[in-house]
């Protein structure tokens, strides 16, 4: 997988996220990041369609972090909006370090909130472009288990 793709519609979106997900393992942690809109939520639901785990995935009004188990016997999907919350201390609330080790866990709005969790994290940017339904998807893999992830050059 390059590390920037250009989606041109949400279901391209959903696409990617099914085929990130066969590289998704238990313990892995994906902090996704763009504004308002960007299509972060629709990127999860891709992701839980690749993990075959049970929907749906929608944008929480209350439920901060949801799990969704497995179909198959595979890692449960806990899908996280960090939008409302404040700081480090409702995160801790949240008990994902819990719940990480055994789940594939996905933070929307989770950029400098949730890296505590883990050395290792796999970064998604989304970014929209203007007058186009278009979205351009970053991937930045830190720590030594996305190592072969690309993340320093634009292309592969
Ligand atoms: N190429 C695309 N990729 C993703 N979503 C797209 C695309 N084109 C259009 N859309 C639409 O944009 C909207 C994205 O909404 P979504 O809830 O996924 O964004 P979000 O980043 O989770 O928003 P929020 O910041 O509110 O959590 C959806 O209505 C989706 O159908
Ligand atoms: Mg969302």
């Amino acid at each position: 997988m390059v590390n920037a793709e250009r989606l041109a519609t949400a279901e391209d979106m959903r696409s990617y996220g099914a085929r990130l997900a066969a590289r998704l393992r238990p313990g892995d942690l994906v902090v996704l990041s763009g504004p308002l809109g960007a299509g972060k939520t629709t990127l999860v639901q891709g992701i839980a369609e690749g993990l075959k785990v049970r929907g749906p995935i929608t944008s929480p009004t209350f439920v901060i972090a949801r799990v969704h188990p497995s179909l198959c016997q595979g890692p449960p999907l806990v899908h996280v909006d960090a939008y409302r919350l404040g700081g480090d201390l409702e995160v801790d609330d949240l008990d994902l370090d819990a719940s990480l080790e055994d789940s594939v866990t996905v933070v929307e709005w989770g950029e400098g909130l949730v890296e505590g969790l883990s050395d290792d994290r796999l970064e998604i940017h989304i970014d929209r472009e203007t007058g186009d339904e278009a979205r351009t998807v970053t991937l930045r893999g830190v720590g030594s288990r996305w190592a072969d992830t690309p993340s320093d050059r634009p292309e592969e």
